[in-house]
């Protein structure tokens, strides 16, 4: 569907340039979506020279808009980055299949940077009263994560790793946290970068505790046309691969258990 940019609102620090955006779509017209999901945006400005749509993780919708959050990282997302209100956006989604909710079971999101977006709109969404907490860590400054809709539904801790100065201490807590939700029989729910991923699904083999993962590999098509973001699975995938051993990130996923998938 075509979609209106409504607006484009920067995150970050005062007199820097930002590399953090909101950007409000008006709202599309599908009516359920999961969060986790995701949708491949593809901007009019976007020219011969960018030939693929780019995926962006579903931040939050409303009746009357659907809000993504992105980094500038580089070529499209800087032409998104110039976006302005009115502009015209081509948009596929909702694609993928979104985390577990499970209302009677106490849940522990765990977040590393961008792998915020899609627990705003999980937390905003849930049942209440609900056992959610979150965990977030990050390297840039807090300002530039979309944190206040997080802290309005449920505790946040925030860890900034490059302020703490020290990875072990983080990574002792991710533990902590999780072993805590272990005892409870509870749920772990992790988005973030690939060795943030992989400490989470070690410790969750670790603990015995329920862990859902979503993966952030490179996607062009983002429906399962060009294998361009297959990953591994291990032998707990319960359902025969396409290719042996190997599942699309953007069909399949993006969200896996655990240990389903190699990271
Ligand atoms: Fe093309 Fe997944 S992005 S198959």
């Amino acid at each position: 569907c075509e979609l209106d940019v409504l607006d484009l609102v920067p995150f970050g620090q005062t007199g820097n340039e930002s590399r953090f955006f909101a950007l409000r779509l008006s709202r599309p017209e599908w009516t359920r979506w999961r969060p986790g999901q995701f949708v491949m945006i593809r901007p009019r400005n976007f020219g011969l020279d960018i030939p693929w749509a780019r995926p962006l993780g579903i931040c939050h919708m409303t009746s009357r808009h659907m809000i993504c959050f992105f980094q500038v990282r580089g070529k499209g997302t800087r032409r998104m980055s110039e976006l302005r209100s009115g502009d015209k956006v081509r948009v596929w989604g909702p694609l993928g299949n979104g985390f577990a909710v499970e209302p009677d079971t106490p849940t522990l999101l765990l977040a590393g940077g961008m792998g915020i977006v899609p627990f705003v709109g999980y937390v905003s969404e849930h049942p209440k009263p609900w056992n959610v907490s979150m965990l977030f860590g990050h390297r840039e400054h807090i300002s530039c994560y979309p944190v206040d809709s997080i802290n309005e539904h449920v505790p946040l801790d925030s860890l900034r790793e490059a302020e703490s100065g020290d990875l072990d201490d983080f990574i002792f807590t991710i533990q902590e946290r999780m072993s805590e939700y272990a005892e409870q029989k509870g749920l772990v729910l992790a988005c973030g970068p690939t060795p943030f991923m992989r400490t989470v699904q070690k410790f969750a083999a670790e603990l015995g505790v329920r862990c859902q993962v979503s993966l952030e590999n490179r996607m062009a098509c983002g429906v399962g046309a060009c294998l361009g973001c297959v990953t591994k699975t291990t032998e707990a995938w319960p359902v025969e691969a396409k290719r042996e051993g190997l599942v699309q990130v953007c069909n399949h996923g993006p969200v896996f258990w655990s240990d389903q998938v190699e990271l």
